[in-house]
């Protein structure tokens, strides 16, 4: 056979998340011959209690019954149109009535008369980052993204697909990125040669950050993207698995002002991650070569033409299916998205205070030695090793996190790893004495479900105090 040579294609660096993952099986196996149970505080995937597919595939079962009626349809050998679109090419944006749905379900929860014209499928929010990244990605053009320190693992991954792309990254504090550092890395990028497009960020919920931004600080970070001319990309797949009451919730970047954002939707969390069910929504205008202005959407429309074609038809219908709600023979759109999200919510509260009460009752009175983040939303919280007056140091590297599991029977994610490069190069100790904690995932349901992130939290807390040395 013959050897394939690819001179210019470079092996990229697995993720940390990725690669616990992996070995997760067979740490697994190794904590059971050690007898220890595994408690899960690593993954980030929506918790099994809430992604079980039946429910939802009897409803859209009866929502595709209650369409077909609706064509007047009683031959059964008639192919119903609704089903004919499903398996069928159709342009790149897909069914409308999915979109227009979507456009006004969505449009009333956050204040805003969505164009369905401009709502781009993407294959879930990773298929938006793919596609906002590529609009901007052009042989020999250095383009450089402003981002957190740290950052959303999938979206470093992206980038680090292009040789011509760079990460500046900013920053945070607990209210979001330093608005100062923020402006000094887009005008260095620039000084540098670079053409800076966006900020990507995770506003509500943020991964692996574990906090949401404060009103002020998005009023802030807006006023830096306006006056220096970037654009808010806002990753918003935790914008519903939010925790904070409805009066003290933030804006979302895209309500606040959708010509400067390009917002990325998912229907992972509130939905199912399964179908890839995701859009991009942009208000924004570019100006592009010779002055001529075009609207951020129809660049996406063209880009997501040749790389994807089209979404698939009936998940896009199948998530139209979830929008809507049975009430006796008829179906009415949702008010809102909130009341689908509150189903998922319930476990997702459950867990997060149980993982907070626990950490309090444990480590409260060790606050020199500890620290954790009070997530507004989302999956995680970030634990913090501090310098204590006994001037131990606990590394978060491969290896701790290798004896968490080998010891103690606990996966965690070392936060490490969500720095970007140019983070880890201002301060290589960026992550180093932090990890990552999911409260979003176990094994079990209901009372077990409670008993195993009490245990979890448990094993951690444990495992936490003996690594510092306190007894
Ligand atoms: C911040 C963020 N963006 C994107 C994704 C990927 O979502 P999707 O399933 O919509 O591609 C995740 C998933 O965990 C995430 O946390």
């Amino acid at each position: 056979m013959a050897n394939l040579v690819a001179p210019k294609v470079q092996q990229q660096a697995v993720s940390v998340t990725r690669k616990m993952s992996a070995s997760l099986p067979g740490l697994r196996d190794i904590a059971a011959q050690r007898g220890l149970k595994v408690h899960h505080l690593g993954a980030g995937y929506p918790h099994p209690e809430v992604t079980d597919p039946r429910g939802f595939l009897q409803h859209q079962q009866a929502y595709f019954d209650h369409l077909r009626e609706r064509e007047g349809l009683n031959d059964p050998d008639v192919l119903p149109e609704y089903l004919r679109e499903a398996y069928s090419y159709t342009d790149t944006l897909g069914p409308i009535s999915a979109r227009q749905t979507f456009a006004n379900v969505y449009g009333r929860d956050w204040d805003l008369t969505l164009d369905p014209e401009k709502l781009i499928p993407t294959v879930g929010a990773s298929g938006g980052i793919n596609l906002i990244c590529s609009i901007f990605e052009h042989p020999g053009q250095p383009v450089a993204y402003i981002t957190d320190a740290p950052t959303y693992a999938g979206f470093t991954a992206r980038v680090a697909l292009c040789q011509y792309a760079s990460i500046f990254s900013v920053e945070m504090d607990g209210e979001g990125p330093l608005p100062d550092g923020m402006r000094a890395q887009i005008r260095a990028a620039r000084e540098q040669g670079f053409f800076v497009p966006f900020y990507y960020t995770v506003p509500d919920g943020h991964n692996p950050g574990g906090f949401s931004f404060s009103q002020k600080r998005r009023e802030a970070v807006l006023q830096v993207a306006r006056e220096e001319g970037i654009l808010i990309v806002e990753d918003a797949p935790y914008l519903y698995i939010n925790f904070a009451q409805p009066e003290d919730r933030a804006k979302p970047f895209f309500s606040m002002a959708p010509d400067q954002t390009v917002h990325l939707f998912t229907g992972s969390k509130i939905g199912f991650p399964g179908p890839r069910v995701g859009f991009l929504y942009s208000e924004a205008e570019l100006e592009i070569a010779e002055g001529e202005k075009v609207p951020l959407s129809e660049l996406a429309l063209v880009e997501s033409s040749s790389e994807l074609l089209f979404h698939s038809p009936g998940a896009l219908r199948g998530f139209e299916a979830l929008l809507h709600e049975q009430i006796g023979d008829d179906f009415v759109e949702r008010d809102s998205i909130w009341a689908l999200a509150e189903d998922k919510l319930v476990v997702y509260r459950e867990n997060r205070q149980i993982l907070l009460d626990v950490l309090e009752k444990e480590l409260g009175s060790y606050r020199d030695y500890f620290s954790w983040t009070i997530p507004g939303g989302g999956f995680f919280t970030v634990f913090s090793f501090l310098n204590n007056s006994r001037g131990s140091t606990v590394r978060t590297d491969d290896a701790m996190i290798e004896n968490m599991v080998m010891e103690h029977g606990l996966v965690v994610i070392p936060m490490y790893d969500f720095y970007p490069k140019d983070a880890r190069e201002r301060d290589p100790g960026a992550g180093m004495n932090q990890l990552r904690l999911s409260f979003c995932f176990s094994e079990s349901a209901g009372q077990q479900r409670r008993d195993d992130m009490r245990e979890a939290v448990e094993a951690f807390c444990h495992a936490a105090k003996a690594l510092v040395g306190i007894t």
